[in-house]
Parts: C-alpha cells; structure tokens; sequence
C-alpha cells in the first residue's frame, strides 16, 4: 500500500484512470458527507452481468437512491426483530457443529464453520431457503454460492478490466462464461420460484424473511429521504413515515423517492445479501475469534459479561444484545484490525475542490480504512487487541473519521445492523458454552488475503472446549 506522510494523500493510476488515495479525515468527512452529492457512486465496472449489476452496490445516481430509499426501511429496528428467529435456526446448527469440535479435542479451522453460518443466514433471510450447509454441502444453494466466490470479481483480472473497461467490455461480451451464466440464472430463478410461491400464499402464511420485506415493499408506503440513509446515525427511522409521524411535512429536496422496484431489482438485492453480506460477516467472526482465542484475558472478560447476561436472558434477541457493552467493543477493535471492507471508493463525477485541493473529472477516491485504523497518530499501540479504545469516551476523543468498517454517509453499509445483530447472536451463544484455545496450529501472525474481502488466507485454527460450570450458576450454559 501506498505510503503516506504530511498530507496523508497519494495517488496511483489504474491503467489509465487516477486513484487519489485519501488518508485525511477531514476531507473524507467532505468527500462521504458534506458534499456527497458530487461523489454519490463507486467505481463503474460496465462488465458486470445481472444480478450483480442489479445490486445496491453496483447501482448509480438516481436508480440507486430509489433502491436505497426503499431498502433501508427494510434494515430498521423493527423489521430486524423479525429477522432473530431465522439467525436463531442457524445458530443452533453453529453450535450443534461446534460441539462435535470440542468432543474430538482437535484442532480445526473455525472460520469455516462461520462461512457455514453465514451461508446459512444469507439463505434464510434472503433467498427464503432453509439449509445447513456444514452437514449438506451439496444442497444446489450452497453449490453456487461457492461457485460465484470461485469467480469474485475483485480479482487481480477483475480489476485488470475496471482499469480499461472500454476493452474489458467487447470482451466480456464474446468469451463464453457457462458456468458464470449457469450460477446467475440459478440464483434469478431460485427468486423467481419462490415470489411467484409467496404471491400465491395468503398473505398470513408468507415467511417473514427480508425477500418479504421487500415484496412488501412494492406496494407499503414506507420509503425514506436520503437524509436518512446512513445507518450509523438511525435518524431515519424517527422519519420512517409510516411508522412514525404521517404528517411529518418533509420539503421538495427530502422527499423520498418514487417507489418502484423491478423483479430483477428484487433479484439484485437479495443477491447483495452473497456478495456484501457473506464473506464480511464470516471474516469478521473468525477474526473475533482469533483475537479472543490469543488474548484470554479478554475472552474471560466477555464470558464475564455473557455469563450475567444470561442470568436476566433465556436467549438473545435485537433489544437486549444493545446491553453487551463489552461484546460491542471488541467486535469494533476487531473491525478496526482486520476490516473486511478494507478499501472503497467514490468516482470524481466533475473537476472539484476539495479542502482547497483540485481533483480532475474521471479520476476516483480510494478511501483506505484499513490504512486509517491503524494510523499511530490516531491509534496508539495500532497493532495491539485493546478492547477498551471503543468506550464511549474514547470514541468522543477521536475524529470520527479515522474509523469507519462500514464506511461513511448516505452510501455507507446498508446491512450493518444485521451484521451486528448476527454475529452477536453467535457470538454470545458461542462464548456462554465454550472456551477458545490458541494451539499449535494456530497462526501467528494470522496470515490475510486481500483478495476481495480482508480475510484470513488459510482459515483460523483453534481448539475449543466445554466450559466447565459451576452447577450453582442460575441458568446453566447448556444449550440442550
Ligand atoms: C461485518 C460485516 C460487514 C462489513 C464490515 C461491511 C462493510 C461495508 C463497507 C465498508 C461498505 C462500503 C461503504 C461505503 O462505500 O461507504 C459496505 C457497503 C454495503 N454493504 Fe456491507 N458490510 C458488512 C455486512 C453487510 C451485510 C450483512 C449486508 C447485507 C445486505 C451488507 C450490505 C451492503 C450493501 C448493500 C452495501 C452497499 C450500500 C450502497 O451502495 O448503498 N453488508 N459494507
């Protein structure tokens, strides 16, 4: 990566295309925030087939704030609450496989369960199919999940045709990409299957899943204003309309969009769900666990907290999980260490002046958060575990801008909240009943791939255990 001192910018080209590098935080909170409106969209990749090209990810200008605006209601508070039976099914297959680990007493790769895990809610919550991809690999869902991930394309021949899209597009249009094809209209008919399923259904019977919330979408009222997209500062839900104040008057510039979403839309977004739900999440828990497993004070310390949450608990939901304090921090420390979204962009769409800088039309910000989580003039010890520099009062100390997993502003992650709330969920259930134990096999260093997402390169191995309890505990750690 790029080195950056004084001016923490710099800048590289992309075949023909300028990359400006921005390391400054002040001029990221102009470039996300303050003037998003001139830089509202990612780098185009012209290549790409549908669904992707579909997604929320990929869209642009004024298709995508009309998707945004109808999907971000369905990521609120309420409609995640509706979400934690279906985390809770995957869960209990997580700790049903993690059991069978503690029994052998063996070392084994614990961020392959998690990519099990997550597999498992991404199909659940987005696709409207029930499977248990640790114990049936050859379940067809889980086949072309994999397949799409043998071909992400983030790789170095991906990116290879972003820098000279003008060639890459001819190309992608004569090379024959059966397999690309198969795996696309999979997923396309999969969706297609199961909404022509559900608009047959009585509208009782339909399960509540997010491809329901956004068939729901279609025809409810409720959209909201791009003021209240971004999905760290939830103003938008006090503006949610149908949920709050009818009579909220918002002015022509806030009023939402027009609601309308295509068929292929809806495939596009329940697509996102594998490309920018998937691996983040997984990586992050398998993260988590290899931070937690080489610093066993800090395990001891979120069993600490776990054990008593379970004292006022029977089981976690998206209320009371907001309680652990502790758990929220070191998911954060470990986002800040290994962030999945580790780089990100915005295109420059006009010649501008940024904090008094000009930067030419055509030439795109890279915003490099993983440079900036570990930046010793804003992190102290950057490479060390601590937990506690996300206490409230830390977070107050520090420009806002010097983290950001999710991103920043009116584009930034629209399903953070269901990533929290997931790997929350495991998280909580994984430490009330087992400890983590770094072991020989064990890595460290860890090695990353960068690949597409940050990651682990050859998987986390651990050992795990029982915990051994104490029979006058109120509630016991076992799950059966
Ligand atoms: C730990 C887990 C996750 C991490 C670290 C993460 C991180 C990110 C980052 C860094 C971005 C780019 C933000 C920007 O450009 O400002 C992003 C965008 C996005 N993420 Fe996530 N993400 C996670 C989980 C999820 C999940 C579970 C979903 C489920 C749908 C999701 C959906 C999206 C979408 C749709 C976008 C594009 C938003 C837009 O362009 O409007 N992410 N995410």
């Amino acid at each position: 990566m790029a080195e950056f001192v004084g001016k923490k910018r710099n800048k590289y080209y992309l075949g023909r295309k300028p990359v400006v590098v921005v390391a400054d935080p002040e001029m990221l909170r102009q470039v996300m925030v303050k003037d998003f409106s001139s830089f509202p969209n990612r780098m185009s990749l012209r290549f790409i087939t549908k669904p992707m090209s579909d997604c929320l990810l990929m869209l642009r200008n004024e298709r995508w704030k009309r998707v945004r605006s109808i999907l971000t209601p369905a990521f609120s508070a309420s409609k995640m609450k509706e979400m934690v039976p279906l985390i809770n099914t995957a869960t209990d297959a997580l700790i049903k496989n993690l059991d069978a680990f503690a029994e052998s007493a063996e070392a084994f790769n614990i961020h392959k369960c998690f990519g099990c895990f997550t597999m498992d809610v991404v199909a659940s919550v987005a696709f409207g199919t029930q499977v248990d991809s640790q114990n049936n690999c050859d379940d067809p869902f889980v086949r072309h999940a994999q397949l799409f991930f043998s071909f992400t394309f983030f790789r170095p021949i991906m990116l290879f045709f972003a820098a000279f899209p003008s060639l890459a597009a001819p190309l992608v249009g004569i090379i024959p990409n059966k397999k690309r094809d198969n795996m696309n209209h999979f997923f396309i008919r999969t969706i297609q299957k199961i909404i022509k399923q559900r608009e047959e259904q009585p509208p009782e019977q339909r399960r509540r899943d997010f491809l329901q919330l956004m068939l729901d979408a279609r025809t409810s009222d409720e959209s909201v204003s791009i003021e209240h997209f971004d999905t760290a500062h939830p103003v938008g839900e006090a503006h949610n309309r149908s949920e709050q104040n009818q009579d909220n008057q918002v002015g022509p510039q806030e009023r939402p969009q027009m609601k309308m979403i295509t068929e292929d839309e809806i495939v596009g977004q329940a697509f996102v769900f594998l490309v920018a739900g998937y691996e983040t999440s997984s990586n992050t828990l398998a993260f988590a666990c290899y931070l937690l497993a080489i610093n066993p004070e800090c395990q001891r310390e979120l069993q600490k907290e776990v054990d008593h949450f379970f004292t006022r608990h029977e089981s976690p939901d998206y209320t009371n999980v907001q309680e652990l304090k502790y758990l929220d921090m070191v998911i954060s420390e470990t986002l800040r260490l290994y962030p999945p979204g580790f780089r990100f962009a915005r295109e420059i769409e006009r010649d501008c002046v940024v904090n008094g800088q000009s930067f030419p039309k055509g030439a795109t910000f890279e915003i490099p958060a993983g440079f900036l989580h570990r930046d010793p003039e804003h992190w102290p010890d950057p490479d060390k575990f601590i937990p506690e520099r996300f206490t409230p009062e830390a977070k107050a100390s520090r420009h806002p801008f010097v983290y950001i997993p999710f991103g920043a502003g009116p584009r930034n992650c629209v399903g953070m909240r269901l990533a929290q709330l997931e790997m929350k969920m495991a998280l909580v259930r994984l430490f009330r009943r087992f400890n983590l134990l770094a072991c020989t096999e064990t890595k460290v260093p860890l090695e990353l791939k960068s690949s597409s997402t940050l990651g682990p390169k050859n998987g986390v191995f651990v050992k795990i255990e029982r915990r051994h309890w104490d029979e006058s505990q109120v509630n016991s750690p076992s799950e059966d």
